[in-house]
């Protein structure tokens, strides 16, 4: 069978004035606009109680509000996702993949209101909003055409008797896809087209955090055409819902990408079950390093380490937590690192002069504060980027770099901007990679070097799922570096990648004695 070749959404480049023109004109027609989500069940908004929702920028700014589910709505979810299942997974994949590529072209039809809806509820500057749309873009169709390969048609296998043996892929059961506040659009529609192009039904939990973000998505699915009762939505947090979800035998499987610990959680929920197994996909934390030798080139990395550890305010799973550098360059790594931070802006997203936004809440503000008061006390801070005047009531956090001994690692995650540099010694390398691996998460790393002999070592030893050398170690690209850690970092198989759909699909094997 011959597919039609896939390729990824194009954007466009920032210093496109000609492009950027008319956007800018969208977006600023957008700042007066509210959003209201709600629980959407069986294709019905459901009423309630709308709470305000205010944007991390400033406070005092209303984005919209949201309707929270309740027990009533979860029920219905799930008896439409259970009954709706076979006639979903007996739909042609080819179907499911055309409705997948129609959300797709809906989503690039309505890129400002995403894009908007991504600086003002999630905090992303202008490129790192674009960049989310075309992650979510490709995965609708990277997961559609991945739908065509694997579920198309069934595997004919050699029957030793004279027997016809086959093959096929089928969808698993409604599938609960619950995304964190981090990728609002990409990582949470690309959990649930996963499981869509796979054949399953999807109740679909955004982060308590951006729900507005969320109900754009699942609109452009539904206005795509997907059916009412095989995808629902429910916004709003509260322990009971979820583990009420969770714990429901009817749910065949979790895609889940959020923290270690509330992976292991809702492991133990789905364990306590006793009438049916679920399986879990968990995409989880990072405590990522970037290793550099004494033949890095040093302008290059710091370029890199700048992007890795604070683009998008260090909220990406996939960040530079931990930069460990030989001895020989520390000094005048550390050196530059803490003046080139001196030049990084923080400010409103929209604006294209600004390098980092804020971060997610006044919560997630605090913590990184109370982390870096605590860090200053033991370890030697060696950079801040400054604070301008009049973001006070944004939940803007300064970036911070420290210097830290090889023995006083951080050993859990802090989710922003924060770097911890370490030195190690020459004849150190080796011992550098295990003790990162010793950290027990294995997501991401980073080298610089101009050394094949620590290219090899690097290869060979480094646990982790995305290793990148001589650039940053964010922003991987859908169907070219499949994304995804091992250990503590997550299950596998790896999103945007050739593997990922068959987590989502039950196998299917028909013998006939012929
Ligand atoms: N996939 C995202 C990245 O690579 C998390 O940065």
């Amino acid at each position: 069978e011959v597919f039609a070749p896939r390729r990824n959404s194009q954007g466009f480049a920032m210093t496109d004035t000609l492009a950027l023109a008319p956007l800018r004109q969208q977006l600023a027609a957008l700042e007066n606009q509210r959003f209201h989500a709600s629980p959407i069940v069986g294709g019905q908004r459901r009423t309630g109680t709308a709470q305000p929702r205010v944007s991390p920028i400033d406070s005092r700014r209303e984005i919209g509000s949201l309707v929270a589910s309740d027990a009533s709505a979860v029920e219905l979810a799930l008896n439409l996702a259970d009954a709706a299942q076979d006639a979903w997974a007996e739909t042609a994949a080819n179907q499911r993949a055309a409705m997948l590529e129609k959300a797709a072209d809906l989503l690039e039809a309505r890129q400002a209101e995403f894009l908007w809806l991504l600086s003002r509820e999630a905090g992303k500057t202008l490129p790192d909003a674009l960049g989310e749309l075309r992650e979510a873009v490709d995965f609708c169709r990277y997961y559609a055409h991945e739908a065509r390969r694997l579920m198309g048609s069934a595997i004919a296998l050699p029957g030793v008797t004279g027997e016809a043996n086959e093959l096929r892929l089928t969808g698993r059961g409604p599938f609960i896809a619950i995304a964190p506040w981090n990728f609002p659009l990409a990582i949470f529609l690309g959990q649930i087209t996963a499981a869509l192009a796979a054949g399953n039904t999807v109740i679909a939990k955004p982060s308590r955090r951006t729900p507005l973000i969320g109900m754009r998505a699942i609109e452009a699915l539904l206005d795509a055409g997907i059916p009412a009762d095989v995808l629902h939505y429910l916004p709003g947090e509260s322990g009971g819902l979820s583990d009420k979800l969770l714990g429901d035998a009817r749910v065949a499987g979790v895609a889940f990408t959020g923290s270690t610990g509330a992976a292991w959680k809702i492991n133990r929920t789905l364990a306590a079950r006793d009438s049916s197994i679920a399986s879990l996909i968990a995409e989880t934390g990072g405590l990522n390093a970037m290793i550099a030798d004494s033949s890095a080139h040093v302008e290059q990395l710091i370029l890199d380490v700048l992007m890795s550890a604070f683009n998008s305010a260090g909220q990406r799973c996939s960040a530079l937590r931990i930069l460990l550098v030989q001895d020989d360059i520390a000094d005048a790594v550390i050196e530059r690192v803490g003046k080139a931070m001196q030049e990084l802006r923080l400010g409103d997203p929209l604006q294209l002069e600004t390098d980092i936004g804020p971060t997610i809440d006044t919560l997630s503000q605090r913590d990184l504060q109370a982390y870096c008061d605590k860090l200053a006390q033991s370890a030697k801070l060696i950079g801040k980027t400054p604070l301008p005047q009049g973001l006070e009531n944004g939940c803007f956090f300064a970036p911070q770099a420290f210097e830290v001994s090889l023995d006083a690692l951080p050993t859990v995650e802090t989710f922003g901007p924060v770097l911890h540099i370490a030195r190690f010694k020459s004849d150190g390398l080796e011992d550098a990679v295990h003790r990162v691996n010793k950290l027990g998460f294995g997501l991401t790393m980073g080298v610089h070097t101009r050394l094949d002999s620590t290219v090899a070592l690097v290869r060979r030893l480094a646990k982790v799922g995305n290793l990148y050398i001589n650039r940053n170690q964010i922003g991987a690209v859908v169907g070219s570096q499949p994304f995804g850690g091992e250990g503590l970092s997550g299950t596998g198989f790896k999103a945007g990648g050739p593997h990922y759909l068959l987590r989502f699909a039950a196998e299917r094997t028909v013998t006939v004695n012929t």
